[in-house]
């Protein structure tokens, strides 16, 4: 029953608690598995909600910094935070406005706000959270004066200064047929619009803070196998002349359909189970991983500049759960090892898959929420080397999922997780220990209570600074060559070889 692999190192056997483990081969790396950059894990904050999240000179958000500071003890670097989403392109900049934002709702109850304006005070936000880079978003949408584009684009890089890592010019242009231009406006009039629009922030910023032009993540479209995309592709946007200067650092797409200005209330869901579904998620990324391939001749790196697990701002029961944390784990690693150089987990006040609720907002104290939990074992999985190489374990059933975490030769870590039935895992080979690291809540709805490897980040506590709530190592000796672990039902964990 046991099979041993010797040149592998580790075999993993899988079975229900109760049946008969059953051996799986560890897949190596092949000559292309890319290597996962340090930053895979980073964030995308609503352009209207960032002072939200950031705090500014006088009130900064600690809780916030905490909780990115906590990546970059994992991983040795901060992860990256892109400032945009759909209200970038309601987000007019005006140089004599004291006030750092004024927000306008159409609602009072709407997600989000239908026209932004903001002055200089607004870029105090991205002084608060220690060194982090941005990928600031500017508005493509307003045409009164392309005076009002240089400028921001001027004080965006004269503010950010060396914190600035890219811009982006327009968010989900995709859909802006019929919404902000005419039903008839084509994907050559936006290649158009983009590459004029483009070479005069290039200019703004050339003429404002002289030396290299950091240049743009871009398309940023929505183009997902359920959404009318009316004919607009990728491919065929490059095909137009689109970026024809080469002004473009990091191709971005968006895994998630149109955000609404109208707030859906969402009646609790509770089925989180259809979130943790290996097979769906298998489908979901599967488009983006063949738009990936087919654009690599650009030369770019492909990330997901703004993504989460469900369109409209996530839904009540379903995100805002233990259930999200494990899809979290298992979409990312599956991003991960089909060479997605970075995923931005889009975050905005009081939306139902937020990692966190950063201020009091609508009732909602601040909190960290189950998401954040995943994203940090993803972090945890890849650690801090430079070498990292993610490899998917193929499994029979839809609701489980195990990865092989590749440092060198031999696999370092092995990630798994479970969705309905506990399942036992074992290792065989020659290690000697086994450090084991839980993903693990009272249940798959949980909203509270939710721990990684014993350590909570909750806010209650220490203000998302880790805190450790379970003192018990799990460390397993191997014997006779094998090790066996047990994941309860929804749960997940690492395990790292030594
Ligand atoms: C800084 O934030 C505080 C708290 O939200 C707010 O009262 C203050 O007006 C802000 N300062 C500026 C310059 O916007
Ligand atoms: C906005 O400005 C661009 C660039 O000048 C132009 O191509 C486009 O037609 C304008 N759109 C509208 C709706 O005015
Ligand atoms: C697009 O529609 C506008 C009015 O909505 C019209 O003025 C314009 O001529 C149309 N352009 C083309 C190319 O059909
Ligand atoms: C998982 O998703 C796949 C594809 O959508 C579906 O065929 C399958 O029934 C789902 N499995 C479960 C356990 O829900
Ligand atoms: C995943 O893809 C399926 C179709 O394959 C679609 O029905 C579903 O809405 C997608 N879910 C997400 C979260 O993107
Ligand atoms: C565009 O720039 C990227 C680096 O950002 C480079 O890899 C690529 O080869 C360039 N493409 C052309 C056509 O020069
Ligand atoms: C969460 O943990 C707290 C503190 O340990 C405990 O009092 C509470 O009962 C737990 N809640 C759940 C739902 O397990």
């Amino acid at each position: 029953m046991l099979s041993f692999l010797p040149w592998i190192g580790v075999v993993l056997l899988l079975g229900r608690s109760n049946g008969q483990p059953h051996p799986i081969a560890i897949p190596s790396p092949k000559a292309n598995t890319a290597v996962v950059p340090k930053d895979f894990h980073s964030f995308s904050i609503e352009f209207a909600f960032f002072p939200d999240y950031a705090g500014n000179k006088s009130h900064p958000n600690r809780f916030t910094k905490n909780l990115l500071q906590n990546f970059k003890d994992i991983t040795g670097v901060y992860p990256l935070v892109r400032v945009g989403g759909t209200s970038q392109d309601h987000s007019d900049y005006f140089p004599d406005q004291e006030e750092n934002i004024k927000l306008i709702y159409e609602h009072p109850d709407d997600d989000q706000p239908i026209q932004i304006n903001y002055g200089p005070t607004f870029f105090e936000s991205y002084h608060t959270l220690g060194p982090i880079k941005f990928l600031h978003g500017l508005n493509m949408n307003q045409n009164r004066s392309m005076e009002q584009l240089q400028d921001a684009a001027a004080e965006a890089c004269t503010a950010i200064g060396p914190q600035l890592h890219l811009f982006e010019l327009g968010n989900e242009w995709n859909f802006v047929p019929g919404e902000y231009r005419a039903g008839n406006y084509s994907m050559l009039d936006y290649a158009q619009e983009w590459n004029h629009k483009s070479s005069i922030v290039k200019a703004a910023v050339q003429n404002a803070c002289p030396g290299p032009f950091p240049g743009f993540m871009a398309p940023s479209f929505v183009l997902l196998t359920f959404v009318d995309t009316k004919g607009w592709t990728a491919e065929g946007l490059y095909h137009l002349g689109y970026d024809q200067k080469n002004l473009t650092k990091e191709l971005s797409f968006h895994k998630q359909s149109k955000t609404s200005h109208n707030c859906v209330r969402d009646t609790a869901l509770t089925q989180p189970e259809n979130l943790m579904n290996h097979t769906k998620i298998v489908e979901n990324l599967s488009y983006q991983i063949k738009r990936s391939e087919n654009l690599a001749y650009l030369g770019h790196p492909f990330t997901l500049g703004e993504m989460n697990s469900i369109a409209g701002q996530g839904r009540t029961g379903e995100t805002n759960v233990f259930g999200d944390a494990l899809w979290m784990v298992d979409f990312s690693l599956w991003a991960a090892a089909h060479n997605i150089k970075r995923l931005h987990l889009h975050q905005g006040l009081n939306y139902r898959y937020a990692s966190w609720q950063p201020i009091l907002s609508k009732g909602e104290a601040p909190a960290t929420k189950p998401p954040y939990y995943g994203q940090v074992m993803v972090a945890a999985a890849l650690g801090d080397s430079e070498h990292v190489r993610v490899m998917n374990i193929p499994l029979k059933e839809d609701t489980e999922a195990a990865y092989a975490i590749y440092d060198a030769e031999s696999p370092g870590k092995i990630v798994a997780g479970s969705s309905l039935q506990g399942v036992s895992v074992q290792g065989s080979g020659h290690h000697r220990h086994i450090r084991v690291e839980r993903l693990i809540a009272p249940g798959s709805d949980s909203t509270t209570n939710v721990t990684f490897g014993g350590v909570s980040y909750d806010y209650e506590l220490k203000h998302g600074k880790p805190v450790t709530v379970n003192h018990e190592k799990e460390v397993l000796e191997v014997r006779d060559g094998v090790v066996s672990v047990e994941i309860p039902a929804s749960s997940a964990v690492l395990l790292s070889f030594s």
